[in-house]
């Protein structure tokens, strides 16, 4: 594979290993996806960021773009790195970027259009020795792939069909060569997926829950069950938990325990595999009767207590076999959880939390729109530690502060998925601008940064960096080192 020579320029010293073999392995890919790996443990067993952001990120990039005149701050992707410790990142309407480990940017692919650029992508491993960056449309029902060292579009594939509205999907899911794809089984519903062949594009199969209802932002993680068979695990937005045969779609399991008080329950959180140990994280129904409109937006003092009580369900953190799906155990969080955690150590990670509404409210009067950051004992579901976050006392996006109504601003959920380097510290982001580092078996808080906005992305960890895509920036703080490039 050619190197690309702003790339290599780039690298840090450290690196020089990795660099020398030109088609790099799997493993060698720093972080392929959101949460780190197919499984979505957030964990990376080889490398470890800063804990230590009190001198301020090492570079930052805006992540900010415009359509018709209108400024649009929503980056809710997360950053991939590659093998070069290069960085894949896009924003809403900011096209996807190369940017080397220090913060040139290496190319931008603008081919594709807006719908793209909100789902998380996948780094693949080509046969050819190659690596390809690869991602799906909002709507559902696409894919396409980018060349990771030259930023050419290698296809771009319909393979099923997809939902009415854009932004119902969240991220691609890939291992072994497959991805899987959210579609539609009606054209209206998140109700499908589909295997597709990441090396051409090609649809393998289809797979349809039994949620009558529709998906939402959710999360599919894959993992090798046994004898060469990988489950790819998904939950629908009431808890039910699903697992197809990555390599035919046929269903392996589905436990639907949790659907007596599903089907009135709503999550964006999903699950994510360590140790053949499904662990989901999902909410119960609301505790108040929800009277009418809650939309993002809040115009009224009605939306606003419609909110409000929409937001007083508590969160379910449920563990499941991989082999048949039984739960093993589940614990009640007083707080929702909208966003799936990281496991790394035995303990599973993550940030449960009201959602603060985007915009037009006035936040203050009704702070503190609590968080938690806790983790789980994984054998036992024990609660090992709980952190509380800052109080929430501003708005959650630039857009916001700047006093412009729009509908099209960031939109975060309370926390981001957490992610944990190979030294234990634990990267939390928090819609209240915040983004921390926490010690992994303690909690105790080593260094936290106000970013300024919401977060919505999952951050990156790379050899001595950790990458955080907020709302409106790309934000990469790096351990202190000697700067001798
Ligand atoms: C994309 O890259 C080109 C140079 O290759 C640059 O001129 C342009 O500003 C970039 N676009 C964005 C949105 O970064
Ligand atoms: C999956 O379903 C779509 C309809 O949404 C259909 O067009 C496609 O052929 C199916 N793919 C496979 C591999 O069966
Ligand atoms: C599924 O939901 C739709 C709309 O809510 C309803 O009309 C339909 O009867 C439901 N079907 C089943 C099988 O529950
Ligand atoms: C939703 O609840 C109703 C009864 O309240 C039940 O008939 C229906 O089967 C449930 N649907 C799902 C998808 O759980
Ligand atoms: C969690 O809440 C459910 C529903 O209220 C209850 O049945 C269950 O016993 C609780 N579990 C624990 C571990 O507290
Ligand atoms: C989890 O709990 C088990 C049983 O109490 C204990 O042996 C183990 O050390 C705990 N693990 C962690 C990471 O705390
Ligand atoms: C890290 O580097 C900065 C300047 O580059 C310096 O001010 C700071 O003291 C260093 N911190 C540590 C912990 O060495």
């Amino acid at each position: 594979m050619l190197v690309h020579l702003a790339a290599a320029l780039a690298v840090p010293p450290h690196a020089a290993s990795v660099l020398a073999s030109a088609a790099p392995e799997m493993d060698d890919l720093v972080w392929t996806c959101k949460s780190h790996d197919s499984a979505r443990t957030g964990f990376s067993p080889s490398f470890s960021g800063p804990s230590d952001f009190t001198t301020g990120p090492a570079w930052r990039h805006p992540m900010v773009g415009s359509i018709e005149g209108s400024t649009i701050y929503a980056a809710y992707s997360s950053p991939v790195i590659d093998h070069e410790g290069n960085i894949y990142a896009y924003g809403t309407v900011v096209p996807m970027t190369k940017f080397s480990p220090d913060g040139a940017i290496l190319w931008n692919n603008s081919d594709l259009g807006y719908s793209y650029t909100a789902v998380s992508p996948v780094l693949h491993k080509r046969k050819d020795g190659g690596v390809s960056v690869v991602g799906a449309d909002s709507t559902g029902g696409h894919i396409f792939a980018v060349d990771a060292a030259t930023g050419k579009q290698l296809y771009e594939k319909t393979v099923a069909r997809p939902v009415q509205q854009a932004y119902f999907t969240w991220m691609l899911s890939g291992a072994e060569g497959i991805a899987v794809v959210p579609s539609s089984s009606n054209g209206i519903y998140l109700d499908t997926f589909t295997g597709v062949n990441m090396e051409d594009g090609t649809g393998l199969w289809n797979y349809t829950w039994a949620f009558n209802g529709s998906g939402y932002n959710f999360m599919l993680a894959i993992e090798h069950v046994s004898d060469g068979v990988f489950a790819a695990v998904v939950q629908d937005p009431g808890g039910g938990v699903y697992a197809m045969d990555l390599h035919t779609g046929k269903e392996l399991w589905k436990n639907l325990d949790l659907w007596t008080i599903g089907n009135v329950s709503f999550t964006t959180a999903g699950c994510l595999i360590s140790d053949k140990t499904v662990l989901c994280a999902s909410n119960a129904p609301p505790t108040r009767t929800v009277k009418g409109d809650h939309p993002n937006v809040i115009k009224t003092a009605e939306h606003l207590q419609n909110w409000l009580d929409f937001w007083s369900m508590g969160g379910i953190i449920h563990a499941h076999s991989l082999k048949d799906g039984k739960m093993l155990w589940r614990h009640n969080s007083t707080l929702p959880v909208n966003a799936a955690g990281a496991a790394a150590n035995g303990l599973f990670y993550y940030g449960a939390g009201k959602n603060a509404p985007g915009s037009g409210a006035p936040l203050g009067s009704h702070a503190p729109w609590p968080g938690v950051m806790e983790a789980i004992n994984i054998s036992t579901g024990q609660v090992v530690w709980s952190t509380k976050a800052h109080t929430l006392i501003g708005y959650i996006s630039p857009r916001a502060t700047d006093k412009i109504p729009t509908n099209v601003e960031c939109e975060p959920d309370s926390f981001a998925n957490p992610s944990v380097g190979a030294d234990g510290t634990v990267y939390f982001g928090w819609h209240g601008g915040m983004v921390y580092a926490l010690d992994g078996r303690t909690g105790t808080v080593k260094s936290e940064y106000p970013t300024g906005t919401g977060i919505q992305a999952n951050p990156a960890i790379g050899d001595g960096m950790v990458a955080f895509l907020t709302c409106n920036e790309l934000i990469v703080f790096k351990t202190n080192q000697t700067n001798d490039e």
